[in-house]
């Protein structure tokens, strides 16, 4: 294949300069190999703690969780917890504070979600303090108790910024700086046309790798992976030409074609069964499109999925071109999430790294599908993207599941017990004397940028 590293692959060579589909230039950062310390050292991880997490915009859950006043949930990060709840209305009705009681430290709320009910308060559970929604202290227990000037202050809940787009809500340690729109810079144009409001969790999952948290991310940051790891979706999406753009502030993405017959195959004109099954899912007829060759089919599965979208009532796909409404654009927003994103589902993969140990990490995966309820069709889980993955006939999106901990791989669904397994076998060898650190190609561009940003926030390089 002719392959030029400063251009890469350019997945819509027609796409306007400055379209959301248009290639970003280069930035160049070297081949140097990656020290395999920063993966394993507890004073790498202190650095991160000190001059990135606690400095960086992170995503923390779903505006989805906090619909009525008084709904909250719990997000960990690191040795900190906090509260996310809604205490007015629209996005600026989200307030976060950290999970912690002023008076002797215990922890507010212990369960992933909950709500107060309108108008109540928070109370510890230990004495029994209780606090408003607007994090107030609102009661001591036996105040009389106390020295009056000891509580003069009104010791209430410590707050954090929060901030949401489209859906998505996010916390800052940092009590001022960048806003979080600074922060994505592009991201929000390119994904303007999405609402993710109407996304419904479908599956939600949380589970401790024996892994660093940048050991986990790395491997979903690039698609070199996936002939080796997932040869299951080789049949209908693009893993050797998909195009990796660097953006400002660590943000990247790449764009995973979805819907041919992939450059990888000698055979580009034989549309596969794995095409065909696919274009089926959606209500499409393989024999409309016998026409097209395999390396065309896209154009029959736009055709098909508009036609999905019009019948589920989905008026977004109007503003999706046909390669949004086709293919997964993935995106990592520096520094704990990535987003697959589809025009009828999303994927939201969390990274966050142990409380005490480097070597540790939690891992979160989120799917999300439009509901097709009052119809006979099926939604597919983004997380596991294949046959097995489809709900029950007219999934509706109503009922939120928990937050699960899977014990066995199948739990993770088929696609990302294929990452699960190798995650922690990867940390293992780069802690062996043997390793030298990663030889990265253009393909693996996004972890040297992310790594640069961190370098850049410790002041490094
Ligand atoms: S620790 Fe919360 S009321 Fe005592
Ligand atoms: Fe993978």
């Amino acid at each position: 294949m002719d392959y030029d590293y400063k251009t890469g692959f350019i997945t819509y060579p027609d796409a306007e300069p400055g379209s959301p589909g248009a290639k970003a230039p280069y930035i160049d950062h070297g081949t140097a190999r990656i020290d395999p310390k920063r993966f394993y050292s507890a004073e790498e991880a202190a650095l991160e703690w000190e001059h990135m997490w606690t400095k960086s915009w992170f995503f923390v859950g779903l505006a989805h969780d906090v619909a009525e006043v008084g709904d909250w949930f719990r997000a960990d990060m690191g040795k900190e917890s906090f509260i996310i709840v809604r205490n007015g209305s629209g996005d600026e009705g989200i307030a976060a504070y950290f999970n912690v009681c002023p008076h002797r430290g215990n922890r507010i709320v212990h369960s992933d979600f909950g709500s107060t009910g309108a108008g109540s308060c928070f109370q510890c559970d230990f004495h029994g303090w209780k606090f408003g929604l607007d994090g107030k202290n609102v009661d001591i227990r036996d105040e009389f108790i106390f020295r009056p000037e000891a509580v003069a202050h009104r010791p209430g809940l410590k707050q954090v910024r929060c901030e949401v787009w489209n859906s998505l809500v996010f916390i800052s340690m940092v009590p001022d700086g960048k806003s979080l729109l600074e922060h994505l810079e592009i991201i929000p144009e390119h994904l303007a046309p999405y609402p993710f409001e109407k996304y419904k969790v479908i599956k939600d999952i949380e589970t401790c790798w024996g892994a660093n948290w940048k050991t986990s991310l790395d491997a979903f940051v690039e698609f070199y992976h996936a002939d080796d790891v997932h040869p299951q979706v080789a049949p209908f999406t693009e893993t050797v030409g998909c195009q990796y753009d660097l953006y400002a502030n660590g943000n990247s993405r790449m764009l995973i074609p979805v819907g041919y017959v992939p450059l990888r195959y000698e055979d580009r004109d034989t549309v596969t069964e794995g095409l065909k099954a696919f274009l089926q899912f959606f209500g499409g007829n393989p024999d409309d499109y016998a026409h097209l060759k395999g390396h065309e089919y896209r154009s029959a599965l736009a055709e098909v999925r508009r036609k999905w979208a019009d019948r589920h009532g989905y008026a977004h796909f109007a503003d999706l071109t046909d390669d949004q409404v086709n293919d997964d654009w993935n995106y990592y927003v520096f520094p704990n999430i990535t987003l697959n994103v589809f025009s009828d589902a999303l994927l939201i993969q969390a990274f966050r790294p142990h409380e005490t140990d480097p070597r540790k990490s939690y891992y979160r995966a989120i799917s999300l599908c439009l509901p097709v309820g009052g119809t006979q069709d099926m939604v597919m889980d983004p997380g596991q993207f294949g046959p097995d993955a489809v709900s029950e006939p007219g999934w509706d999106g109503s009922v939120r599941p928990e937050i699960t901990h899977p014990e066995t791989l199948e739990e993770f669904g088929s696609v990302l017990a294929q990452d699960a397994v190798r995650v922690p076998e990867i940390q293992k060898g780069i802690e062996s004397a043997a390793f030298e650190g990663y030889v990265l190609s253009e393909s693996e561009s996004r972890i040297r940028h992310y790594l640069a940003e961190i370098d850049r926030m410790i002041g490094r390089g």
